[in-house]
């Protein structure tokens, strides 16, 4: 599904509206949505990050992914060339290396290390996992784990390998086709769990954790990090939505489409933390736990189900699978991007690019096992800070300051079918949020979060 004609002219088209929805969702709904999610919750008071949270993703997580969807259907192009396409200042190919270097790389060093994870949990589901989850020693299990650096690479290595196998043979058929099963079966498991976490006795402290805001809790860093959840979660500011949207046929809406695939992704979020919360708290568990949080939570509710190494397995199953349909949108980037510069084929861009996220994800797996620390944070947390806080924001900040101030119209032709849809109100509603809106929002949060905006008034009254 990459743009290696260049041309764009003859270019492959998604099946279906359907085909098409699915894939996008498949990208957006994975590890950002079953395991970030919950934990940032965890660590950023609970309800009043979800409050932040959704109002970020609609006031500024939408508009930025209609855009996104917008510029890669006029394009036709990957990332990297759909600024050269559109005529515009080189400049704004920015965005597109940007993408590449911070999702084609970064991100998807540290996502093949947890969705390692997920396949030894799958393993370990029919093994040992139960009992010592059983006996309350779910946390200790999952320290232990992450301390033994070969496990945790052999790991990495299957899971990076699975993703470089499906980039290797086409997306198309196999891929969507088991999405189409996984996806909905992740969800019903999901609703299986929920229904457990808020049966178990002492469940309402969690549900009050998830659902009462507590404004006291709020920080600077809490709009930041939703920030940066939202554009994670949602596959924004990295150029994957933009692809996404180059397969895209003229035909169809781009709106509707985008509603969809972020309610979905909403909803699959919404609902991990259902599954998390309660139990956690019925469990005596922290919330903060940080990088552990679902794999700490999650086995201890099993074990609490009859059958429970079943549905353990399936769900740790239907996790990897929602992590390879997101790290394959991200080595695809990676891949586009070799065949492009260096004129490789794509299997020798798969293999090199593979090495080199694997040598760098593997610093990650290492640095939870102790050292090396960057800033004091484990590797994986200070790459993950950089990705999701600042380079993310970064991309969707100037995404927006493209459409909004220099290519308006032919956004608005592109969302309207070239006018044959109607205008409604969302649509100046869009016009507000991408021009003025979203970027002095994000801009604001950014140097909020990141203390910018301190240091400037200091310095400022100085
Ligand atoms: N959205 C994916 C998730 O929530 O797991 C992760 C991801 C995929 C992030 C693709 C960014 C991206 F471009």
């Amino acid at each position: 599904m990459s743009d290696e004609s260049g041309k764009g002219l003859t270019r492959e088209q998604w099946g279906s509206r359907l085909g098409f929805i699915l894939a996008a969702a498949g990208s957006a709904i994975g590890l950002g949505n079953v395991w970030r999610f919950p934990y940032l919750v965890g660590e950023n008071g609970g309800a009043v990050f979800v409050l932040v949270y959704l109002f970020i993703t609609v006031l500024i997580g939408l508009p930025v992914m209609l855009a996104e969807f917008a510029i890669g259907r006029a394009a036709q192009r990957s990332p990297v060339a759909a600024f050269r396409a559109l005529n515009v200042s080189p400049f704004w190919g920015a965005i597109g290396w940007l993408g590449t270097l911070a999702g084609g790389f970064f991100v998807l060093s540290y996502y093949n290390v947890i969705g390692g994870w997920t396949i030894r949990y799958m393993l370990e589901s029919l093994g040992g996992l139960m009992e010592t989850a059983a006996t309350g020693q779910s946390k200790e299990f999952f320290g232990h784990f992450i301390g033994q650096r070969q496990q945790v690479l052999m790991f990495q290595i299957v899971f990076s390998g699975a993703t470089m196998l499906f980039v290797l043979s086409g997306i198309g058929k196999g891929i969507e086709r088991a999405c189409k099963v996984m996806m909905p079966a992740l969800f019903l498991i999901l609703v299986v769990l929920i229904i457990r976490s808020l049966t178990l006795p002492g469940a309402e402290a969690g549900i009050e954790f998830y659902l009462k805001p507590d404004l006291s809790k709020l920080t600077r860093s809490t709009f930041l990090s939703a920030l940066g959840q939202s554009f994670f979660s949602l596959s924004l500011g990295l150029g994957i939505m933009l692809t996404y949207g180059s397969y895209l046929g003229r035909e169809e809406r781009i709106p509707s489409a985008t509603v969809w695939t972020a309610s979905l992704d909403t909803l699959i979020a919404l609902l991990s933390g259902f599954a998390i919360f309660p139990a956690m708290f019925a469990m005596g568990f922290e919330p903060g736990q940080g990088v552990g949080l679902t794999f700490i939570t999650l086995p201890a509710v099993f074990a609490k189900m009859p059958a429970g190494q079943y549905f353990s397995f399936l769900f740790f199953l239907f996790l990897f699978f929602a992590a390879v349909t997101s790290s394959m949108s991200l080595m695809e980037v990676a891949t586009t991007f070799a065949i492009e510069k260096f004129n490789l084929k794509r299997v020798n861009a798969v293999c090199l690019m593979g090495i080199i996220i694997f040598l760098l994800g593997g610093y990650s797996a290492i640095s939870l096992a102790g050292d090396p620390k960057v800033a004091g944070m484990d590797f994986l947390d200070a790459l993950d800070y950089l990705c999701n806080n600042v380079m993310l924001p970064v991309g969707s900040f100037l995404v927006c300051v493209f459409v909004g101030w220099f290519w308006l119209d032919p956004a608005l032709k592109e969302l309207t079918n070239n006018g044959k849809l109607e205008t409604r109100w969302w649509l100046h509603v869009w016009v507000l949020c991408v021009r003025v809106l979203a970027p002095i929002a994000i801009l604001f949060i950014f140097l909020n979060g990141t203390g910018l905006l301190e240091t400037l008034d200091t310095w400022l009254r100085q």
